[in-house]
């Protein structure tokens, strides 16, 4: 007979053994060769001769057969998140901007309604061939109700109409088309949170439904991510053509963004974009 000696502790981590945790240990034992288990010390001071043994407390040969391993079940997945609203379905037939409007009501569906003071639906051209496609209204467009007539509305009006009257093209900001992923401005002009993305959406893509516009221009990386469903940057994406559907989307940086001072590359670039997509609807 094999001897060997193990202290059997049975509280583990302050925790007490059950009686399967310590067959386990035992077993565990067992197999490593170790046959009897000795109280903690009894070895040490024992002299180290066959017949200077000490009383095994157990003997592995006195234990019960273990229950058979039960297969570990995997835990059910976690209920899926109560969705806060119901989604009207996509485009009703006969949609209109005064429908969705409507349908946007009062809006609670998230947590943007909390801090906001007003819905920011859209401004311009309802019949545009051109649609812009901000982030969310910031503290000027929460107080007005209207999409960029902030800075960065300045900024985008100077390179819409300067790049339009540059080319030669008859179009100014009245003639298109503006209006922004969430209606809500989020707080702290925080970037919205893919939920908040989720639901505002589907207003969004209602509107762009019923202009059908021949492109859109997303303004951003949120508006990027809401209109092709893609993680990747706007660097990335910027100044080749995408679809929304069959119409063409650019992407373009947001005039946020090109107010920073030290972006100047950046906004050459997205002249040549706004050059590219005023050409492309206008020409
Ligand atoms: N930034 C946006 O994305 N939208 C606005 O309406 C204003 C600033």
């Amino acid at each position: 007979m094999l001897f060997g000696c193990a202290s059997l502790c049975t509280r583990h981590n302050n925790k007490s053994m059950s009686p399967d945790d310590i067959r386990r240990v035992l077993q565990y034992y067992q197999d490593l060769g170790i046959k009897s288990i000795y109280r903690r010390g009894s070895q040490l001071t024992a002299p180290v001769s066959p017949s200077a043994e000490p009383e095994p407390i157990l003997s592995f040969d006195d234990l019960p057969p273990m229950p058979p391993r039960t297969p570990r079940v995997p835990p059910p997945p976690p209920p899926p998140s109560p969705k806060m609203i119901d989604l009207i379905p996509l485009a009703p037939e006969n949609d209109s901007l005064e429908r969705i409007r409507t349908d946007i009501g009062d809006c609670k569906r998230c947590r943007l309604c909390e801090g906001r003071n007003k819905i920011v639906f859209g401004s311009g051209n309802e019949q545009s061939s051109l649609v812009f496609v901000g982030e969310g209204p910031g503290a000027d467009e929460d107080a007005s109700g209207l999409p960029f007539v902030g800075r960065a509305g300045q900024l985008l009006t100077q390179m819409i109409d300067g790049t339009a009257s540059k080319e030669g093209l008859a179009i100014n900001r009245s003639g298109v088309y503006i209006c922004n992923v969430v209606k809500c401005r989020p707080p702290e002009n925080r970037a919205p949170q893919p939920d908040e993305m989720e639901i505002c959406g589907q207003f969004l893509f209602r509107q762009l439904s019923a202009i059908k516009p021949k492109a859109i221009c997303a303004l951003g990386s949120t508006a990027a991510k809401a209109v092709l469903g893609t993680k990747e940057g706007v660097t990335k994406l910027r100044g080749n053509w995408h679809k929304w559907g069959d119409i063409p989307v650019m992407v373009t940086y947001h005039p946020s963004y090109l107010l920073r001072p030290y972006n100047q590359n950046a906004k050459r670039e997205a002249w040549e974009d706004l050059k590219k997509v005023l050409h492309f609807v206008y020409d």
